[in-house]
């Protein structure tokens, strides 16, 4: 059955008033504004609105809204309360406290997942043949520097276990010698969760090449299982990305498509933060359309724009 609200129920007119959703059995007298699927606006969520959001969040599930950038996290507590029903952005905040999967669903929400094998396969094809080569170079045997790859923000796995595949498949001799970690860090568990298991669907895998399709996946129906040799490759692990105290000193780090959705002063606190544990040297690459941000302009000198591949200085 369709819940309150939802644009199922809705028919043509001005006001009702309807019984609410919130805890089982209880019937609470709501506004409803029947009709308009597109509730609530962005301008209807105020500030304090998404403050007190963020303090349940907080309190519920130690998660910071505050890092974010204040009209896209508006935008998509947006879209949770339109799929709740809720008619008023109090009702939801009510539900919120009260629904403890209701707290895992924004926080899902908050943070997109959106992730594919092998995204932006121009930067892929650029680490092989430059990036990747020099860092073996510089770290030759098990003796020397440890190489260690770190993907923040690894979503389901897709960026790491393409890396791993990278590995595996152009540089065998190297790794066996080296003997390369690769790990990866998301906050959210569930992505994390699907990360462990490393069965996909077929849309993502769109930009993997199908001779890779066919070395490195299973088919089991309609899904596509990794094999374990990729899997065993990469360490999954949950952690914030503003907790920057806990970062892990590394040669590479990928950080693509996460920091936009972070405030500019985070972005920088963040940015500065790779540079404090990249080790001299290391390489930093970012999402298409992230860049440095003020201080850390100066901790990192380019090397492929376009790829928005950095190096530390
Ligand atoms: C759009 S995905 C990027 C996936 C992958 N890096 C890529 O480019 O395809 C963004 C990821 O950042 C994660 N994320 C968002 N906020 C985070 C935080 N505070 N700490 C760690 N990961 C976070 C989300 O859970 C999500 O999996």
């Amino acid at each position: 059955m369709p819940k309150v609200g939802h644009p199922a129920c809705m028919d043509s007119g001005a006001f009702q008033s309807v019984p609410g959703h919130i805890g089982p059995g209880r019937k609470v007298n709501v506004k409803l504004s029947i009709g308009d699927s597109t509730f609530p606006e962005l301008s209807e969520i105020s500030d304090y609105d998404l403050a007190t959001i963020g303090m349940i969040l907080n309190e519920g599930r130690g998660f910071d809204l505050s890092v974010y950038k204040e009209k896209c996290m508006k935008r998509r507590v947006a879209i949770r309360i339109r799929s709740t029903g809720c008619s008023n952005v109090a009702d939801y905040c009510d539900f919120l406290r009260r629904s403890f999967r209701e707290l895992e669903l924004l926080q899902k929400t908050l943070t997109i997942h959106v992730s594919q094998f092998f995204r932006n396969p121009s930067m892929f094809e650029k680490l092989r043949n430059e990036i990747i080569p020099k860092l073996f170079a510089s770290s030759p045997d098990k003796d020397s520097e440890p190489l260690r790859f770190w993907c923040l923000g690894c979503a389901g796995g897709e960026e790491p276990y393409s890396l791993a595949i990278l590995l595996r498949e152009y540089f065998s001799r190297e790794i066996h010698k080296v003997r390369p970690t690769i790990m990866a860090t998301d906050i959210d568990a569930e992505t994390l969760k699907v990360a462990h298991l490393g069965e996909y669907n077929e849309d993502r895998l769109k930009e993997l090449p199908d001779v890779l399709r066919e070395r490195y996946f299973r088919q089991e129906n309609r899904r596509f299982c990794l094999v374990p040799e990729i899997r065993e490759m990469v360490t999954f692990r949950m952690a914030d990305i503003s907790d920057v105290e806990q970062y892990i000193p590394s040669s590479l780090v990928l950080c693509r498509n996460t920091l936009i959705y972070f405030t500019r002063t985070n972005q920088e606190k963040i940015l500065n933060g790779i540079a404090d544990i990249l080790q001299p040297g290391g390489i930093l690459v970012l999402g298409k359309s992230e860049s440095l941000i003020g201080n850390s302009n100066r901790r990192f000198r380019p090397v492929c724009q376009l790829e928005r591949i950095y190096q530390r200085v």
